[in-house]
C-alpha cells in the first residue's frame, strides 16, 4: 500500500524515532509499504517517520548500472563508524519536495542494524550508498539535509520552504477534519 509522505512544516519529522523492540508482521508491512511509496516517488531512500511511523527504520533502493536494483531494509540502524573525510554532493528529500542542495557527509561508514529476520548486521559504505544512510539516519534522528545547510544555502530556499511547509499545513488540517468525522 503507498502511503502519504508527510512533508516539511510538520512537526513530526522533527521528532526522534523509537527503537523496534520486535520485528512482526506490522513491521514488516510497514517496510513492503515504504518501498511500494519510495519507488512511486522516484526515491532512492525513505525512514519510517516520512510516512508519519515514528520507528527506526529507514529503506534504501539505488538503480545499479546493470539496471538491477540495490535494495536494503535497516531496523534500528546506528552509525559505528564515520571517516573524518567527508564529501559535498547533491541531495533532495521526498518530504521536501524539488529542493536540491550539495551537503557534506562522511565518505564511508560502518552502520550496525537488524535485517528483517532480526539478524544483527554490519554494514560498511562508501560513496553514495553511505550518503543516502546517513540522510535516512537523520531522519531517525528528526534532522533533515535542510540543517545541515550553510546558512547562506538555507536562505536561497526561504521562497520554496515557505511554500513547501504552507502545503504540508493544509494536508495537515485537511487529515484531522478527515479525522473527526
Ligand atoms: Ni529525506
Amino acid at each position: 500500500m503507498i502511503r502519504e509522505i508527510v512533508w516539511y512544516g510538520d512537526e513530526v519529522l522533527k521528532q526522534k524515532s523509537h527503537t523496534v523492540e520486535k520485528i512482526d508482521a506490522d513491521i514488516k508491512e510497514l517496510i513492503n509499504d515504504m518501498f511500494e511509496t519510495m519507488y512511486q516517488n522516484n526515491g532512492v531512500g525513505l525512514a519510517a517517520v516520512q510516512v508519519n511511523v515514528l520507528k527506526k527504520v529507514i529503506i534504501v533502493g539505488i538503480p545499479q548500472e546493470d539496471e538491477s536494483m540495490f535494495e536494503m531494509a535497516l531496523i534500528n540502524p546506528e552509525i559505528i563508524y564515520h571517516s573524518d573525510e567527508e564529501c559535498e554532493g547533491e541531495e533532495g528529500c521526498l518530504s521536501i519536495p524539488d529542493i536540491v542542495d550539495d551537503v557534506f557527509r562522511s565518505t564511508s561508514i560502518k552502520v550496525k542494524y537488524l535485517d528483517i529476520d532480526n539478524n544483527e548486521q554490519i554494514l560498511e559504505a562508501n560513496d553514495f550508498l553511505a550518503r543516502v544512510i546517513q540522510h535516512e539516519i537523520d531522519h531517525t534522528n528528526g534532522i533533515l539535509f535542510l540543517d545541515r545547510l550553510e546558512s547562506h544555502q538555507k536562505r536561497m530556499h526561504k521562497k520554496d520552504l515557505k511554500f513547501i511547509k504552507s502545503e504540508s499545513l493544509k494536508r495537515q488540517n485537511t487529515k484531522s477534519v478527515n479525522e473527526k468525522y
